[in-house]
């Protein structure tokens, strides 16, 4: 058996000179080390070796296995390093490196971070909700009767089982109070949906923060405070900021806020950014009933809420003039914001 050993080294030292691949040097370690290579089929021979020849056959055979896979070892080596040195050849040193691509946050996210960081500064925790709703977390509870426009299945995706995606985040100021006691303070940033036709300036499927403050005595100037300062935060210190009167289903009394804006070379404009209003005490109401207990009886806790779209803020605040930019991942359009 040890000769046999020994012819099998030979063999394989003068086969390994002919490798000049590394699909060759696979197929030459299957035959010699593979699981029916001749080293194994000699192994398998073993049993019927003496007992006292034993350990020197078993010596033997460990040194040729050894001695073959460092071969096959160092060989792979000397490929890679081949194949390396060649591939070095093509490349010209002197040529101009290229630049690397550097990634960057979408213009979206910049402003929702910095949306969030404005509030988070001012009290405000993340809260989040499900994009596909009940009718009842979109509408029902926020006083929107079934008769709203908004409700029309012209203007909202259903589901065959009365689910819907949600047209609105203001669900989630409803979902929060189901299951946070007062006080609550937070925003909700997320996708929304409507049947829009997209254009310019509309798309089906788009993004809106909510926010919502509820505790005693919350007031109407605590929600002017608090926009005023998220708003300056967002487009400098001296921004002008007013507040509209308008009509929302779910608060009361309602605004809308405007800011000014002022182009270079441009008269001054007023801009519409978002919607707010005082909690109606008929959000409250409902809480209470969906709750089974009184902790937003509306005689006992107030608030405010806020919602505003966040495409329609970046295309403000970059003066973007098609919001489908913002979608279609065009990087010559996204590395302006990088
Ligand atoms: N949900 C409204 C919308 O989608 C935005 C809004 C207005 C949210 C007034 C509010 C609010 O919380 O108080 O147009």
């Amino acid at each position: 058996m040890i000769e046999q050993l020994e012819a099998i080294h030979t063999e394989a030292l003068q086969a390994l000179a002919g490798i000049d691949s590394e699909s060759a040097l696979e197929d030459y370690r299957i035959r010699f080390l593979g699981k029916k290579g001749a080293l194994t089929q000699v192994a398998s021979g073993m049993r019927n070796v003496s007992k006292e020849d034993k350990p020197k056959v078993g010596q033997k055979l460990n040194e040729v296995r050894q001695a073959i896979t460092s071969a096959v070892e160092q060989q792979a080596a000397d490929l890679l390093a081949k194949k390396d040195a060649l591939a070095a050849q093509g490349i010209d040193v002197t040529l101009p490196g290229r630049q690397p691509q550097r990634g960057a946050l979408h213009p979206l996210t910049q402003v929702m971070d910095r949306g969030i960081r404005a509030l988070r500064q001012m009290g405000f925790t993340l809260a989040t909700g499900p994009e596909i709703e009940t009718e009842f977390h979109c509408f029902d509870a926020l006083n929107t009767p079934q008769d709203h426009p908004a409700r029309n299945e012209k203007d909202t995706f259903y589901f065959g089982d009365g689910n819907l995606l949600r047209t609105h985040t203001s669900s989630v100021q409803v979902r929060t109070m189901e299951t946070t006691p007062p006080p609550v303070r937070i925003i909700a940033p997320g996708s929304a949906y409507r049947r829009d036709e997209i254009d310019a300036t509309h798309l089906s499927v788009f993004s809106q923060m909510e926010g919502l403050y509820v505790a005693e005595d919350v007031s109407l100037g605590d929600l002017k405070g608090t926009l005023e300062s998220l708003f300056r935060a967002i487009f400098g210190p001296k921004t002008p900021v007013r507040f509209r009167p308008h009509f929302f289903p779910f608060t009361e009394p309602s605004f809308e806020i405007d800011i000014q804006l002022q182009a270079k070379d441009q008269e001054p404009k007023w801009i519409e950014i978002a919607g707010c209003g005082m909690v109606d005490p008929n959000v409250f109401a409902q809480i209470c009933e969906s709750r089974g207990d009184d902790l937003y009886d509306p005689d006992r806790v107030t608030g405010f809420a806020f919602g505003l779209g966040l495409e329609r803020l970046a295309m403000i605040m970059w003066g973007i003039p098609d919001i489908r930019l913002l979608i279609e991942n065009d990087q010559r359009f996204l590395k302006q914001f990088a």
